[in-house]
């Protein structure tokens, strides 16, 4: 299953802004974010439980896909913004599942490390939620973490996510990361 799984149709917010939280907004990705992505994937401590770091090239490709598959309406890999500052700061998204038996979409967010530690990731994952299920009408959305990614149980727990166990299996987008951990949302 891939990113641009045909299920996953989305009208893209028409102002690019995805969600807006108290402290935060998930905003439509730009050519200019390509330092903050290679921030995100080129960072070894930032990817270590996700399989190691992205090559430039790989990054540049990612940035472009992002673009294209949110105007199409394909999947909704966003930028976080913090609205005080106007910092960009890490990425947001909801997805088609990476999960190969696990059909819908999923959610996902990396925060750069110095703005972790604030309840960041939290935040913008339940204004995610709340888009993904009032929005989009999606019935479920799943989350995946390596199993060691203390930070990612904390946050999929705390959502109120029910854990469906692990497994193993070659992540589309990532170098070498096979073992996850699926969580599951329902939509109430
Ligand atoms: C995972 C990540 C997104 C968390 O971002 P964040 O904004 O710091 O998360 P929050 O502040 O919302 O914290 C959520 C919980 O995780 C805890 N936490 C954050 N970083 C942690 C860490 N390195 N180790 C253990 N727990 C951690 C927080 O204390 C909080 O728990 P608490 O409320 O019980 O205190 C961020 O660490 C990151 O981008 N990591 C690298 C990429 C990654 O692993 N992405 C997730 C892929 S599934």
């Amino acid at each position: 299953m891939s990113l641009t799984e045909p299920l996953f149709k989305v009208t893209p917010p028409g102002d690019g802004i995805l969600v807006t939280t108290s402290r935060l907004r998930c905003v439509e990705p730009r050519p200019s974010d390509l330092e903050l992505l290679q921030k995100v994937f080129g960072d070894p401590a930032m990817m270590v439980l996700l399989g190691g770091t992205l090559t430039n090239e790989f990054i540049q490709k990612r940035l472009l896909d992002w673009q294209v598959s949110w105007r199409e309406g394909k999947s909704l890999c966003g930028i976080v913004e913090e609205r005080q500052s106007g910092k960009r700061i890490g990425s947001a998204s909801i997805h088609p599942s990476t999960v190969p038996d696990q059909s819908g979409a999923e959610i996902s967010y990396m925060i750069l490390p110095e703005y972790q530690r604030r309840g960041y990731a939290t935040e913008i994952s339940r204004g995610l939620i709340d888009y993904a299920f009032q929005v989009m009408k999606l019935d479920h959305l799943l989350i995946t973490g390596n199993p060691q990614n203390e930070a990612s149980q904390k946050i999929a727990k705390r959502l109120g996510f029910r854990c469906l166990g692990e497994t193993e299996y070659v992540h589309p987008y990532l170098n070498n990361c096979t073992k996850h951990t699926i969580w599951i949302l329902q939509r109430q």
